[in-house]
């Protein structure tokens, strides 16, 4: 028996606020993190099949035209080589922004350098890669686009959808009182996961048998039915562990095509790991942006126009443009507005979802464009934002489901000492330091998705969920499994729950923050199945049945579970189907970031002392993993400000900082100390009234950073990453 819900509109029934154990919301350690901190969790680049082969992806060493000829004669004498695959369909999959749908005929050619155009099969993992290094290819060479989004051959397209205009912004911005006009940089960049990516395929039967590191499982199936022209009901896919993803697993990779091609043709299962070099250069990346924000504003800082001007990139032909503006449409007030999307076509690595596509770089620029008006105006920064926070959502009057930007901005600045602040910069210095402090708003929409999930109560008093949802790092493990125990009264450990294989009901899969809450509402919907069968059996309505240690409880009833299910295990499924609700109100998350930073006076050397977030989520659904959620979310504002920066050789466009040792995340010498405050929350117009946390971190951070240097020694970069060399 299935429970759907189409989510429509607002659920008052906060029933999970009144359930006897309190799992839920708990900070319940995860399930699997003992196999994983123990290297017992098998991640796909550790699967092994007998009779396995290993694979290497050979790569363009041009950046665009055409292979006239693959040399593969002399690395065939190698030892241990078996086959050279240059199979049409692998050369075809260009990337990770690849629709579902078959590429056309036409583009069966080298789109950007290092795209990957065969597959060199042997023995070994080392035998495959080292002749795939010494495999030769000719070239039809034809010229690109690749010094960036401003090359003068990258043609410009303006997506319809993607422009608008409210009132009349020029005139706003001739009349206000007070104007900003600034033009703001991010770098091109990269989702870095610390697992490569891999695919384990095998052929059973007329079956394909994957295991690969994927965020998605479901839309993976139709991406890999699409690739090779077959059905996605002939497709199995399984990913129990993924060491991150960051968007880059969002969709299948090359690597995913090149195992499936090679294990059809070798009869054999075919392993192929992309080296780190590999994971950078063939997945996707984040689009460089180039933003001009203009702003209105009146004498008391109320916004009269907002403009943003956003020119994005990507590979011809790709659908996703870095979506920049999202936010900007509803996060402040203003009754002239302007909004301009421009995205160039060039020839780099396809851009793609990298951690919090659109606000984390558009939200960030727009934060720092906020410091430079609150400058302007000689207004505190929280004040000025206070000042705009509009009532419904600006242009379309929908009502907001939830809104704590306000409170979020008032309970950090409290929190942070944000009164201690000194308004102008280069007035306070501790040796060759100068210290300073800055602050942003974070926002980011709220997706609900899609998801599937069964649920099944043994007699011996344990459950199973069972969902092909996947666990990224990112607790879905614990949170399924709390979910399942609060709704049906069990401890923790009498609950299981297996993920990660297409066999199993179809999840929103992990990406874009919906993971925990959409698939979370499933496991929740399948559990209220349960109940309702429960308390049918124990001659009560549903909502007055308690359970708890196994045993339902009602008046002064107290009857096992064995017993009340009469003999016979118990099954439910649920499913989550987004509905009217997402049109009828805006939902996002909403918090304010705080950083406090030393600028080397002499070196320019720039250090985070310390940060402090306010996130408003909905419910809290684990204390832990949301908290680890929204420190994640801040190091990668530290990043985004000061490290990240992927460098594209502009003879080329290949990427010259491939590995973790030349891109620069944060690591613990670059984190101070962070403080996380979850506001007390339930959104009604969310499922559980719980929301994503994920990438709320990054949607503003990087601005807080920013603000903070200026504060510090009044130095404005509109650059990103802020190296030396730009504060100097
Ligand atoms: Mo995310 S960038 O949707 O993994």
């Amino acid at each position: 028996m299935t429970r759907e819900m189409t989510h429509d509109g607002p659920d008052a029934d906060h029933r999970l606020d009144g359930m006897a154990q309190g799992v839920l919301g708990r900070g319940e350690p995860r399930p699997e993190g003992a196999l994983k901190v123990t290297g017992r969790a098998v991640y796909t680049g550790d699967q092994q099949a007998p009779g396995m082969v290993h694979g290497a992806l050979v790569r363009a060493t041009i950046t665009r035209g055409r292979v006239t000829t693959l040399n593969s004669a002399t690395v065939l004498e190698m030892p241990g080589v078996l086959a050279v695959i240059d199979d049409p369909r692998l050369v075809r999959f260009s990337g990770q922004g690849a629709t579902t749908k078959p590429p056309k005929a036409d583009a069966a050619g080298v789109v950007y350098h290092g795209q990957p155009i065969a597959l060199v099969v042997a023995e070994t993992l080392e035998q495959a890669r080292h002749a795939a290094l010494r495999l030769t290819v000719d070239y039809a060479e034809e010229p690109g686009a690749v010094t960036g989004p401003e090359d003068p051959a990258a043609e410009v397209e303006l997506p319809q959808k993607k422009q608008s205009e409210t009132g009349a912004p020029d005139a706003a911005l001739e009349a206000a009182d007070t104007v900003i006009d600034r033009i703001y940089r991010t770098a091109s960049m990269s989702s870095a996961p610390m697992e490569p990516h891999a695919s384990l395929a095998e052929w059973q039967g007329g079956k394909l048998v994957l295991h690969s590191t994927l965020q998605m499982l479901a839309s993976a199936q139709g991406q890999v039915a699409a690739a090779l022209g077959i059905e996605p009901e002939d497709i199995r896919i399984l990913a129990p562990h993924v060491g991150g993803g960051f968007g880059s697993k969002l969709g299948i990779s090359p690597e995913t095509v090149a195992a499936a091609i090679a294990a059809q043709q070798m009869r054999r299962p075919v392993s192929v790991v992309c080296t780190r070099p590999q994971s950078m250069e063939t997945t996707s990346r984040r689009s460089e942006t180039l933003q001009r924000i203009q702003m209105g504003a009146d004498d008391e800082g109320r916004l009269t126009m907002i403009g943003h001007e956003a020119l994005v990139s990507n590979l011809p032909g790709q659908k996703f443009s870095e979506p920049v503006q999202q936010a900007t449409h509803f996060t402040y007030e203003a009754a002239h507005r302007r909004v301009v999307h421009r995205v160039a076509r060039v020839h780099r690595l396809v851009a793609a979802s990298v951690r919090a596509p659109g606000e984390a770089v558009g939200a960030t620029a727009f934060e720092c464009a906020m410091d430079e008006l609150a400058d302007k105006l000689g207004l505190c920064p929280v004040a000025l934002r206070l000042r705009n926070i509009p009532k419904v959502e600006p242009g379309t009057g929908r009502p907001f489901s939830s809104h704590k930007l306000a409170e979020a901005l008032t309970e950090g600045a409290r929190r942070f000492g944000w009164e201690h602040r000194h308004a102008s910069p280069r007035a306070r210095r501790e040796g060759e330091w100068w210290i300073g402090m800055g602050m942003s708003s974070l926002v980011r929409v709220n997706t609900v998705m899609e998801a599937k999930a069964r649920v099944s109560l043994s007699l011996d008093g344990t459950a199973l969920v069972e969902t092909d949802m996947t666990d990224i790092g990112t607790g879905s493990y614990a949170i399924l499994s709390q979910i399942a125990a609060e709704m049906l009264g069990l401890p923790m450990g009498s609950v299981e729950t297996v993920l990660g294989d297409t066999d199993l009901p179809a999840s929103s899969g992990s990406g874009g923050s919906f993971g925990a809450a959409s698939t979370g509402s499933a496991v929740y919907l399948a559990c209220l199945e349960l109940r309702s069968r429960l308390a049918e059996a124990m001659g009560c309505p549903e909502p007055e049945l308690t359970l708890k240690d196994g045993h339902a409880i009602h008046d002064n009833r107290k009857v096992p579970l064995s017993t009340l299910m009469g003999g016979a295990a118990m099954q439910a499924e649920g499913h989550l189907i987004p509905g009217e609700a997402e049109d009828k109100a805006r939902q996002a998350t909403w918090g304010a970031a705080f950083a406090e930073v030393g600028v080397n006076a002499i070196t320019g050397e720039i250090r985070v002392r310390r940060m402090l977030g306010t996130f408003a989520i909905g419910r809290v659904l684990n204390a832990q993993t949301a908290r680890s959620q929204a420190l994640g979310g801040m190091i990668w504002g530290i990043g985004m400000a000061l490290t990240e920066e992927l460098v594209h050789d502009a003879r080329d466009g290949h990427i010259v900082n491939r590995d973790l040792a030349e891109y620069h995340v944060p690591v613990n010498a670059d984190v101070p100390a962070l403080e996380v405050h979850f506001l007390e929350e339930r959104d009604d117009w969310a499922p559980m009234q719980a929301k994503g946390i994920g990438e709320l971190g990054i949607c503003g951070a990087g601005a807080a950073i920013v603000n903070a240097v200026h504060n510090a020694c009044g130095v404005r970069v509109r650059s990103l990453p802020m190296t030396v060399d730009k504060v100097l």
